[in-house]
């Protein structure tokens, strides 16, 4: 069997595409070794000492876990010093990352939530991490917020991690959406599936029921229609699984369909809804969007939002077209 490793890959795909250049090969090199690094960390759980809170909060108001302050500093660390960054930003840091003064600048964006699902991690249940490469139009100046303030569809490339039973990488460089899965013993991730496809169709869904309460009619009203099952207006029995690490959450969705949604509610209403649209709506809606699935709000496409702010937050419904149009569907209808 021809084994092709994520380093294979890249340079296949430069060499077909021309628009690839060296310095995003690189890029997503160093993001797949950081990631290995933080699967190793993960692995090693209580016996690493990684477990646990660290005591902090983040910009989101969020405690930290120790795993979500150690995996932001893995990817920084890898990061810097590669010449192929303009900057970073995280959703575990106020402000964005400035490259130091000692090494060269590149002109790559690099965004991340180092650590997806972090909830999980001290009931070993997976979790993951999210990445978002953009372009930086004024590559060498000062780096502000206003930088990273791009349309999702300007993302050049878009992967996550899942640290689970196996660790996989899955990305998109804007032609397809491929998984690897990385070899322990070799220390390399190996392309497992190439041009990942979301069925339009679906009998599962993904959703924190315990918010049933908070949401908006539409999502009621869709949600309602999926419990009735045969019986109700859509015929057929849905299951639902939630695992709350969104990477997992998806990964199941890129592997066999299925709709997930964090949609609005009156409990995040305020700050625009739960997910962080630079870190994790954008990245899983250009992955999704590529495997042939859909992404929006509830009432836009994700992709077109022009964001505001570095840790803005949105609602998110993605997966199976076909649902995602109707959740959409019953949102423009104000049902
Ligand atoms: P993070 O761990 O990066 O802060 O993200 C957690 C997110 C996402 O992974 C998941 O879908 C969602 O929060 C779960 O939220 P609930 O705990 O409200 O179900
Ligand atoms: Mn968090
Ligand atoms: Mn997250
Ligand atoms: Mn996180």
């Amino acid at each position: 069997m021809r084994r092709i490793t994520l380093t294979r890959f890249l340079i296949e795909a430069q060499r077909q595409q021309g628009a690839q250049n060296s310095d995003l090969r690189l890029l997503i090199e160093v993001v797949a070794r950081a990631c290995k690094a933080i699967s190793v960390a993960i692995g090693k759980g209580s016996l690493g000492g990684v477990l646990g809170d660290a005591g902090s909060d983040n910009v989101q108001g969020e405690a930290q876990k120790k795993l979500d302050v150690l995996s932001n500093e893995i990817l920084l660390e890898a990061n810097e010093w590669g010449g192929h960054l303009a900057g970073m930003a995280s959703e575990e840091m106020e402000l964005p990352h400035a490259i130091p003064t000692e090494y060269p600048k590149g002109e790559y964006l690099l965004l991340f939530d180092p650590l997806d699902g972090s909830s999980n991690i001290d009931v070993n249940i997976s979790v993951g991490t999210i990445f978002s490469v953009l372009k930086c139009a004024n590559a060498g100046c000062d780096l502000h917020d206003h930088d990273f303030m791009q349309k999702g569809t300007q993302q050049v490339a878009a992967g996550y991690t899942v640290y689970g039973p196996s660790t996989l990488l899955v990305l998109t460089l804007g032609n397809g959406v491929h998984c690897f899965t990385l070899d322990r013993e070799l220390g390399s991730f190996v392309l497992t599936k190439e041009n990942l496809s979301i069925p339009e169709d679906t009998r599962e869904f993904a959703i924190n029921m315990s918010n049933q309460r908070f949401w908006e009619k539409p999502v009621q009203r869709y949600v309602d229609e999926l419990l009735q099952g045969k019986e109700g207006p859509r015929g057929k029995d849905f299951n639902m699984r939630w695992v709350a690490s969104m990477v997992a959450d998806v990964h199941r969705i890129l592997t066999r369909g299925g709709l997930f949604m964090y949609p609005l509610d009156s409990k995040t209403v305020a700050q625009g809804g739960k997910l962080r649209l630079m870190y994790e709506a954008n990245p899983m809606a250009f992955i999704v969007e590529q495997a042939g699935g859909a992404a929006t709000t509830g009432r836009e496409r994700i992709l077109d939002l022009q964001p505001t702010g570095l840790h803005q937050r949105v609602p998110v419904v993605l997966g199976s077209k076909n649902e995602v149009e109707r959740v959409t569907r019953y949102h423009l209808e104000g049902s």
